[in-house]
């Protein structure tokens, strides 16, 4: 089993369950460290007991370590004159450590990957783990609601020193190009403006709707940006951009606007970047039942020999999904999605 990469809580939740079930249920599980670079290197792998697990449901991170860089398809080197991939190395590796299965735990880069290898012939189950809630197929990944109780948390905060100070606080959470974490997040903080990615975005129009706010009284406003909304017409903003082995970088888009919205508004404006708090601490009741319940469900599919699956939420089952269904796409919010047309009906803005 390996955890592959942004971790998200509840990571620990699924490898306990897989412990135990599969302990329960007669089959030795070992832990590979650090995403695929454990089938690299035998020594990056351990034994997991019961005992290894115990105390674990409640933390955050993953006591395996994970990385999003290496992927084993993507670091072509020489072998006699010839191009090859790690991939092959990891194959042999799975081979010679006599496993039976391999459950990897990950987002849609890792499962793309655990679905290639699936190809090359290991007998995969994949577990979706994301806190950006966008791969398809399952209508929730653990650690989502833990990200959302967060930054909900954190834009109660701001709601109180935004109105101490009359300003408009502008608040960027993460989703890269999904607006799943800005828009539940954003409701249950009660913003006044939410920006997704599903929707590109007009400043003049955002700045308008809080002149508006204000000729009825309202005295500051809070507004949701998701790390990869885009104005109209426009890019995202990076951070960085993507290189081999390394995915493009967003963030940045939360300055850009309290600027932009400052000028437009004359108000005081201030900005906070959620970041990778909304991946700490420990995974809500919810993400560590939902977690649970995809470790079960791993170790249920590989005694019954199911592979090339992916287990996903489909209230109210747990059920196995075909992996070569899953990869390649990206579970993004949809425009006629019913919270979407409720927080348009509450007035809350997405600035088109
Ligand atoms: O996919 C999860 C996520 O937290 C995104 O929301 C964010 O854009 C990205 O990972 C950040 O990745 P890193 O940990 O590499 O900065």
């Amino acid at each position: 089993m390996l955890t592959g990469g942004g971790d998200a809580p509840g990571l620990n939740a699924v490898i306990r369950a897989v412990v135990k079930a599969g302990h329960n249920n007669g089959i030795e599980v070992i832990g590979l460290e650090d995403s695929f670079d454990g089938l690299l290197d035998p020594s990056r792998t351990r034994r997991l007991s019961p005992k290894d697990v115990t105390g674990i449901l409640r933390l955050g991170g993953t006591i395996l370590g994970t990385t999003n860089r290496g992927n084993p398809f993507e670091y072509p080197h020489e072998v006699s004159g010839e191009k090859v991939d790690y991939s092959d190395r990891v194959v042999q590796t799975f081979e010679q450590m006599k496993l039976d299965a391999l459950v990897v735990i990950g987002g849609d880069g890792t499962l793309e990957i655990a679905h290639q290898f699936y190809l090359k012939g290991i007998p995969v189950v994949g577990v979706p783990k994301t806190i950006d809630n966008d791969i398809w197929g399952t209508t929730s990944c653990f650690g989502f609601d833990t990200a959302i109780s967060f930054a909900a948390d954190a834009i109660d905060r701001l709601h109180t020193t935004a109105e101490a100070h009359r300003r408009i606080m502008v608040v960027e959470v993460m989703g890269r190009h999904a607006g799943w974490i800005a828009l539940h997040a954003g409701v249950a903080g009660g913003a006044d403006v939410i920006l997704i990615p599903e929707i590109a975005y007009d400043l003049d129009k955002i700045a308008q709707h809080l002149r508006d706010r204000e000729s009825y009284g309202a005295r500051f406003s809070i507004v949701v940006v998701a790390e990869g909304a885009k104005p109209i017409g426009g890019e995202v903003t990076l951070l960085q951009q993507a290189k081999l082995g390394h995915v493009e970088r967003l963030g940045g888009l939360g300055a850009l606007v309290a600027t932009a919205l400052e000028e437009r508004t004359g108000k005081e404006t201030r900005y906070v970047v959620l970041g990778h708090l909304q991946r700490g601490g420990a995974p809500t009741a919810f993400d560590r039942v939902l977690a649970t319940r995809f470790g079960g469900k791993a170790v249920e599919l590989i005694i019954r020999g199911v592979f090339g699956r992916m287990v996903a939420n489909n209230p109210p089952d747990i059920v196995p999904i075909p992996l070569s269904d899953v990869v390649g796409k990206t579970k993004t919010v949809p425009l006629d999605y019913d919270l979407l047309r409720t927080a348009r009906s509450i007035g809350v803005a997405f600035g088109d």
